[in-house]
């Protein structure tokens, strides 16, 4: 569904590689998780990924789409929530999602069911008619959310998606993500929030200083690092360690 193939970034100016040599493989209907710390890369390769920023070298496909060859097609497949959502300001809720709706091309009343859908999960229907500068960070982030989710995207991608959302909006995206999934859809979602993606997470990708330090299930995680018991947390801490005694 989801391939990186090398891909590496420098930023203009910097020393070091933001990401570098990373190859992914994120498959068809399952959710994934990419974790790492602070400043890690997740922001940079989901940039490139979405085709805000270009990799300097390596390739990435969506849907078998390249995402700079061919990025209509590739846009079409993906649907996407930043971790900062700048949104149109003096745009009422609704008028943003109807914006986002002509976009992608999404049929009347298909939208207004998946608006109304979300929107009530999310206990903001009461906002729709107000301005979006008068939206709290959570309610423009699950405006945000449903935006991305209106025309059902194959490949659903969210950096740092659990900032900024109350306990239950929280669950609610969880069991969201869930059932994206299980309607035949991909979930690829950055974090450092450890806990969330050890609960919901099929696979996970850890990266470390730009690079891809470790790949699998939670389970397999933990064969590798032999200690059977461990927290997602503690191979986290033990994995990007080690790399930091090497590099
Ligand atoms: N626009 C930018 N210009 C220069 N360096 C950047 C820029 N954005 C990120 N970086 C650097 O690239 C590295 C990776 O950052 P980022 O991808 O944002 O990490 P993460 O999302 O995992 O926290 C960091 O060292 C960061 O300082
Ligand atoms: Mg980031």
């Amino acid at each position: 569904m989801l391939k990186l193939r090398n891909v590496s970034k420098k930023y203009r100016g910097a020393e070091r590689y933001a990401v570098q040599d990373l190859d992914l493989h994120v498959r068809h209907g399952e959710i994934f998780g990419f974790l790492g710390p602070n400043g890690a890369g997740k922001t940079t390769t989901i940039k490139m990924i979405v085709g805000l920023l270009r990799a300097d070298q390596g390739s990435v496909t969506v849907n078998g789409f390249d995402v700079e060859k061919q990025p209509i097609e590739a846009k079409r497949s993906i649907g996407f929530v930043p971790d900062n959502p700048d949104l149109y300001q003096k745009l009422t809720g609704l008028e943003y999602l109807n914006l986002i709706g002509d976009a992608f091309q999404v049929e009347q009343s298909l939208r207004a069911e998946r608006i109304q859908y979300y929107l009530e999960m999310f206990e903001m229907s009461h906002a729709l008619g107000d301005l979006i500068q008068s939206y709290s960070h959570g309610m423009q982030q699950k405006l945000a959310l449903t935006g991305a989710l209106l025309h059902e995207p194959e490949l659903f991608i969210l950096d740092e998606p659990m900032v900024g959302l109350d306990p239950k909006s929280a669950h609610f995206f969880r069991e969201l993500m869930r059932a994206h999934v299980e309607k035949g859809n991909t979930v690829f979602f950055s974090t450092h929030v450890l806990e969330v993606a050890e609960k919901i997470c099929d696979r996970v990708g850890i990266i470390h200083n730009g690079k891809l330090i470790a790949c699998g299930t939670i389970d397999e995680l933990r064969k590798d690092s032999e200690q059977v018991n461990d927290t997602l947390e503690k191979l986290f801490l033990e994995l990007t360690e080690e790399d930091d005694s090497i590099g």
